[in-house]
């Protein structure tokens, strides 16, 4: 395993569509690894592929909670429902955070290293961060739906 740099806010290739993976090989499962401690590394909790420069439908998240890593390959999301509304932040936009508007629950299918398709059912945290990595796949950063501040007041009298 190695650590890969990451690319931060800026760089033209977080902005460029992702191809499919069309063989989950051995050279994945590296990239999948490498992936992981260049996140743990930077003490993230996901990191899509395009931010270490890949240009493929892959990213990785961490479920707070359980602590499980999931994997996801070539993924689709098939359901959303919902709104929360959360501080976020990325391994690729450095000590920045910005409250974003996701659902609240999310349907995901994708693949995993074995070449086994899977479906995962999340809410809270965790569908927030797959909307986060899944955005990535499309060349969409976090900073791009960012509530302005005014806004946000708006929706913190609408809670109360
Ligand atoms: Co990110």
């Amino acid at each position: 395993m190695a650590l890969r740099e990451i690319r931060n806010l800026g760089d033209e290739i977080l902005r460029k569509k992702t191809k499919e993976v069309l063989n989950i090989d051995t050279k994945i499962h590296t990239l999948l690894d490498d992936m992981y401690e260049t996140m743990v590394d930077a003490d993230g909790v996901g990191l899509a592929a395009p931010q270490v420069g890949i240009l493929k439908r892959i990213f990785i998240v961490e479920d707070l909670e359980t602590k499980a890593l999931y994997e996801f390959i070539n993924p689709v999301i098939l359901e959303s429902r919902g709104e929360q509304i959360n501080e976020e932040g990325c391994l690729s936009v450095p000590n920045k955070t910005g409250y974003v508007e996701r659902p609240e629950y999310v349907k995901i299918k994708g693949t995993d290293r074995n070449n086994e398709e899977f479906t995962l059912e999340c809410e809270g945290f965790l569908a927030m961060a797959v909307c986060h990595e899944y955005d990535h796949l499309d060349g969409i950063l976090y900073v791009d739906k960012v509530i302005p501040e005014d806004e946000l007041e708006g929706f913190e009298e609408l809670e109360d």
